[in-house]
């Protein structure tokens, strides 16, 4: 099929577009734990697809949903009219997040969830007659999609550099300390005082009175598994809470059971005052983002907006689309009655077992693991990083039916919450048998 297809036109996302078209990698359908290959082969999906499929692929109750709704109504807006399927997500996605979060403003991906949040918070500092607050604070090696919001707050110079200086945002340091934590299981031990530089460094030189939000992911996930040390996002929420500053969690990994619960929020006991979620939404059947606010922000607008006014200017042609609101009632149907969250919390320990089985391998530099999570840190072979994770993951594509993701040379794996305890061991296994091989 690959030899007949013609792949000139197709402009790729983040991918290097040559050096794919010269072997394409290529996936023609999917069903639980597997993809299948163009060449026929079933490849364990190490990856739930971009951290995205938590149910597995192709889950029938979801994809009824989609069918049955395609058939009776395709699209409907939601500007000024609306129909059913919208508020019963939105309704559907409040009673799983967080006491206190329960407004719900529909985007179609999480880059869009993360300049919808940052919007909502510039406009609700605006709306108190707090205007001078729009600083925004990210962290280094954060990832927040692509938007320009989301790329000023993120802290990935690659993604940042092509564009220009964008909007006033400043960094947090990122966590990770391989000197003091390798090897660390769950969350490392070592650095909750890296948050006091919020206040001591970044507040002190901006003047809290200007910043409007700070956004961090629970866990970075897209630049290589970085975990909050114990007490680092109480120290960060008790720091925001002081001044007056918003806190949002970009969830758009961490949402729907990925830590063994329905937000990364819950797992850490932190509330912030926004959750950007996208991705397993909808178990990424049908593209969906969403913010979950709190609802004293919301009620703010609503409060302050003058009567009969629209009160955030704001909205997506697809904000709430038919056939993405029926999927995500579906997914979140799915993994209550599945108890996939719990099924996640309950191999924890298994896959956190698996993933250390790595260490000592040739390359292992660091193994970090939260939930179904775990990140494979292996030595750059010099003058060329992210090579060698590379390699991995062309083998692993190729020779082992297996797919994985690389960032630098960080092995990044998260698959679908349905996985059993015996594709746990071949995806480790595998990994460890193209270890052992490389040079
Ligand atoms: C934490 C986080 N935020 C935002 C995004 C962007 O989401 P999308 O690619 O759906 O725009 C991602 C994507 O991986 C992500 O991991």
């Amino acid at each position: 099929m690959t030899q007949s297809l013609d792949t000139s036109h197709l402009w790729m996302p983040f991918t290097a577009n040559r050096q794919f078209k010269a072997r394409p990698r290529m996936l023609v359908a999917a069903s639980g734990m597997y993809y299948t290959s163009d060449d026929g082969r079933q490849i364990l999906d190490g990856t739930s697809g971009l951290w995205c499929v938590n149910a597995g692929h192709g889950h029938p109750k979801i994809t009824a949903a989609i069918q049955q709704q395609a058939a009776q109504m395709d699209y409907a807006p939601l500007f000024q009219i609306g129909h059913p399927l919208a508020f019963e997500a939105a309704s559907a996605l409040a009673e799983i997040a967080p006491a206190g979060l329960n407004r719900v403003f529909f985007c179609n991906d999480g880059s869009e969830g993360v300049d919808t949040a940052l919007k909502i918070a510039l406009a609700y500092h605006r709306i108190r007659g707090d205007a001078g607050r729009t600083r925004l604070i990210g962290r280094e090696r954060g990832y927040h999609g692509v938007g320009f919001g989301g790329i000023a707050v993120g802290g990935i110079a690659g993604n940042r550099k092509q564009f220009g200086p964008g909007l006033a945002a400043d960094h947090l340091r990122h966590p990770l300390n391989i000197e003091k934590n390798a090897y660390s299981r769950g969350l490392p031990l070592h650095g909750a005082e890296m948050a006091d530089e919020l206040e001591q460094r970044l507040l002190a030189l901006h003047d809290p009175s200007t910043v409007a939000a700070v956004i961090v992911e629970p866990l970075q996930g897209s630049t290589g598994v970085i975990l909050p040390p114990q007490g680092y996002l109480e120290k960060i929420r008790a720091i925001c809470d002081k001044h007056g500053i918003l806190l949002i969690f970009d969830e758009v990994i961490t949402g729907f059971g990925r830590l063994g619960t329905a937000f990364g929020a819950d797992y850490f006991s932190v509330q912030p005052d926004m959750i950007v979620c996208a991705k397993a939404l909808t178990n990424a059947a049908v593209p969906m983002g969403a913010v979950i606010v709190k609802q004293e922000i919301h009620d703010c607008f609503m409060q302050m907006a003058p009567a009969d006014s629209i009160e955030l200017f704001h909205g997506y042609t697809y904000s709430g689309h038919p056939l993405a609101a029926a999927a995500a009632i579906a997914t979140l149907k799915v993994y209550k009655e599945e108890q996939l969250f719990q099924r996640a919390a309950e191999l924890t320990p298994y896959f956190e077992e698996a993933a250390h089985s790595l260490r000592g391998l040739p390359h292992v530099k660091d193994i970090r693991n939260l939930g179904l999570v775990a990140g494979i840190e292996l030595e750059s072979i010099p003058g060329k990083p992210g090579a060698r994770a590379y390699e991995l993951f062309t083998k692993a594509f190729w020779d082992k039916d297996l797919l994985t993701r690389v960032t630098g040379d960080i092995v990044a794996l998260s698959p679908p919450l349905i996985i059993n305890k015996a594709q746990i061991d071949v995806m480790f296994g595998s990994i460890a048998d193209i270890l052992k091989a490389m040079k």
